[in-house]
């Protein structure tokens, strides 16, 4: 079993695959302290490492020195109050305005499976594949309990912590921070790792030594963010991407969150995430409950390798709904046209896909209202009849004829100025009552903390989707929210708005997804705003970023694959020179980068060159031959050409070992003639791998240690795809 508890010695053990996490009470008050999180230890009995005896011990066993109990005791979920002066997950304030909660443990239970999280994108698992323990704390004086949610997998070395927090007294309390987890452990010389960026340069992987005090990741922009990522690691100082300790902390969540590691007097480590604490409280009525977003803890000793592959698994096993396998390959019309379409326009390059095989159109902003622009139409949900006259219905059923799906763009969340949804409700725009609301991209969000703006808009959403053959919808979201404002909520709980505004969306985008099954959902927020587990929930792929050049592309993509998995990014072969950065590649290039996400096009593939044309076959055909292997297998880096600024290469292998590809991609020239040792990783020792196209057979360890020889490519841009495929012995 992987949850037990160990009675006399009062600790609590969690194994994964390879990864043991120990808890345990210390003193008779009952207080829950973490012991061991890393490699899988037979042990119980690791109660040393709490360090009881070297401090003034428990407060019940001096109760003279409380407060220097709280200040180093390594909570399981530490809350504020008692002299704990680092971060708590919890703080709340009582009905007298005081803010003390010390809690301690009541009870504990287990149960097979996986619960739900009431209104909150979660991790699933079927009663054979995981064991969720259940532990209750109190404190009584402050009326509060907290019910801590822990679930092991069996196929993954991941586990997923939340919070449950409880008003068990008789008046209201208010909760002004309510984290998903911490995790106290000593610091072993530990880096931190980040992810950080802006528009069309997300996912930039960021490593530093942790210094003391508090460093952290967040966002205070009511979606996730370019700017950083709901993701920490620390990792031991020399780790690497095949060796040493790693912890991964990631949180399924879409708004405004906080990451942060904290190095206290002692060089012990405090690791949170959850919602960020500005901006945010929450009333709790008496026998109300508040439930926090779940994070997702990885440990791995084989490198930060390790921990992607957990991540990898655990988010496409247990997190990624429906259509998690093969995705359609696509042409987008943005890049294509922008906002300059007409349906002639949009059949012809339907007629184009249809000639290659391409098997869907989406068509992107400006097909609704009087859209024609950035400036109007937000909430306006009509076709536009005059550029598509017969509306998405006569295009979507003559590309049918050609074998051709659609797919359409929608921003659901937003409301233009200019629009007849604002005439008529201008109300149902976020805005602070007596403020002058801030506009981005000329355009407002939606109030959807309010039900009947939910309502309306699911009803015009679902209306385009019956309208037509509809195969695909591209949810985007392009601006932050500034004027965070509730209409339904009084003055004094307007701090729950912006967690309220993403229920909100969780319940749309759930309701879209029970409702239209058949219907390929990817979400997107300017490119990557939005790139977090919390989406992956209800979308299975995410567009990556706006900036589809190959070359920044291989360094956003390198830090998204830190963490999800190949099949959750959209990937297209974009226009060129780049409409983002003005760089010119060559197309087979960007055609490799592309190939291990969801693959596509956003281009005029009329505009191609005869030889650019030629190549279109042989990348659906590699799209189509190793896709299966990118998205399901196991995701090994080999080179990055972040650290070398020259050459990339990651390679993948199938979870049966029988095939593996590397994806190796040069940006520079190298400047002399010698070819580059790839030393591959992920195959199976004994077996034998014959690299495709030779006569060059060796072992998974004599490709593994000896490498595979990439050749000199006297060129400034090259790509290549190895593919190694185990020969039967
Ligand atoms: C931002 C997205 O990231 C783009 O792909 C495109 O859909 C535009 N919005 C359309 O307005």
């Amino acid at each position: 079993m992987p949850i037990s508890y160990n009675e006399p010695l009062q600790v609590f053990r969690l194994d994964t695959p390879r990864t043991t996490y120990l808890m345990g009470l210390a003193g008779s008050e009952g207080f829950l302290g973490h012991i061991y999180y890393g490699p899988t230890v037979p042990d119980d009995d690791m109660r040393y490492l709490l360090r009881l005896e070297e401090r003034p011990g428990t407060p019940d066993s001096n109760p003279r020195d409380r407060a220097s109990f709280f200040d180093c005791f390594p909570f399981e979920y530490p809350s504020w109050g008692g002299g704990n002066f680092r971060e708590p997950c919890l703080r709340v304030r009582t009905a007298c305005g005081g803010g003390n909660c010390i809690l301690r443990y009541v009870s504990h239970r287990v149960l097979s499976g996986k619960p739900g999280l009431e209104g909150l994108p979660a991790a699933f698992g079927a009663e054979d594949q995981c064991e969720t323990l259940e532990i209750t704390l109190r404190d009584a004086e402050a009326g509060v309990q907290v019910v801590l949610l822990y679930t092991v997998f069996e196929d993954t070395d991941a586990i997923c912590r939340s919070a449950r927090i409880e008003n068990i007294g008789d008046a209201p309390l208010e909760i002004d921070s309510a984290l998903s987890a911490a995790l106290d452990m000593d610091n072993e010389d530990f880096d931190l790792i980040t992810l950080h960026g802006s528009w069309a340069r997300e996912q930039n992987i960021d490593r530093r030594p942790l210094a003391s005090g508090k460093q952290s990741a967040f966002s205070l922009r009511g979606i996730s963010s370019h700017q950083f990522h709901p993701f920490l690691a620390l990792c031991q100082r020399g780790a690497g991407q095949e060796h040493g300790l790693v912890y991964g902390l990631s949180l399924i969540y879409s708004g405004s969150f906080l990451v942060q590691a904290e190095t206290d007097q002692f060089k012990q480590v405090r690791a949170v995430a959850g919602i960020h604490p500005d901006g945010f409280s929450w009333r709790l009525e008496a026998g109300g409950r508040f439930q926090t977003p779940e994070a997702v803890l990885v440990c791995s000793d084989a490198g930060l390798g390790g921990m992607s592959r957990s991540y990898h698994d655990l988010f496409r096993e247990h997190l990624i709904r429906g259509q998690r396998k093969r995705r359609p390959t696509l042409v987008n019309s943005w890049e294509a046209c922008y906002f300059d379409f007409d349906h002639e326009r949009l059949l012809q390059l339907g007629r184009e896909a249809a000639r290659y095989g391409i098997e869907m159109l989406v068509v992107d902003d400006g097909w609704f209202g009087k859209r024609d622009d950035e400036t109007t139409s937000l909430g306006d949900w009509r076709v536009n009849e005059r550029k598509l006259p017969g509306g998405l219905k006569r295009l979507g059923e003559e590309l049918a004829e050609m074998g051709v799906q659609l797919g359409v763009w929608m921003e659901p969340e937003m409301i233009s100025p200019d629009s007849d949804l604002y005439r008529a409700h201008p109300d149902y725009a976020m805005t602070i009552p007596g403020c002058s609301p801030t506009l981005a991209r000329n355009q407002l969000v939606l109030d959807l903390t309010r039900k009947e703006v939910r309502d309306c808009i699911y009803e015009q959403i679902s209306s385009v989707l019956r309208s037509a053959p509809i195969s695909y919808l591209k949810w985007d979201m392009n601006r932050p929210l500034t004027d965070v404002y509730s209409g339904v909520l009084p003055p004094e709980r307007q701090g729950e708005a912006g967690h309220r505004y993403i229920l909100g969306l969780y319940e749309l985008q759930e309701r879209f997804v029970t409702d239209f099954p058949a219907v390929l959902l990817e979400n997107c927020c300017s490119g990557g705003g939005r790139f977090d587990p919390g989406m992956l929930y209800y979308s299975p792929q995410i567009w990556t970023s706006d900036n589809a050049e190959a070359v920044d592309r291989l360094t956003i993509q390198e830090g998204s694959a830190l963490i999800y998995p190949l099949s959750a990014m959209g990937a297209h072969v974009a226009a060129c020179p780049s409409h983002v950065n003005g760089r010119v590649t060559p197309f087979r290039v960007r055609g490799r980068v592309s190939l291990p996400g969801c693959f596509g096009y956003e281009l005029d593939l009329d505009k191609l060159s005869p030889e650019e044309q030629g190549l279109i076959p042989q990348q659906l055909g590699e799209y189509e031959q190793f896709g299966p292997v990118f998205r399901d297998g196991d995701y090994y880096r080999l080179a990055s050409c972040r650290e070398n600024h020259t050459y990339d290469a990651f390679m993948a292998v199938a979870k049966d070992k029988s095939i593996a590809v590397v994806n190796f991609v040069q940006i520079r020239s190298r400047a002399y003639r010698r070819s580059l040792r790839l030393k591959l990783a992920g195959l199976e020792e004994r077996s034998r791998y014959r690299l495709r196209g030779s006569e060059e057979v060796r072992t998974g360890a004599g490709w593994m240690n000896g490498g595979l020889l990439m050749e000199a490519a006297l060129c400034e841009y090259f790509s290549e795809l190895a593919v190694l495929e185990r020969v039967a012995d």
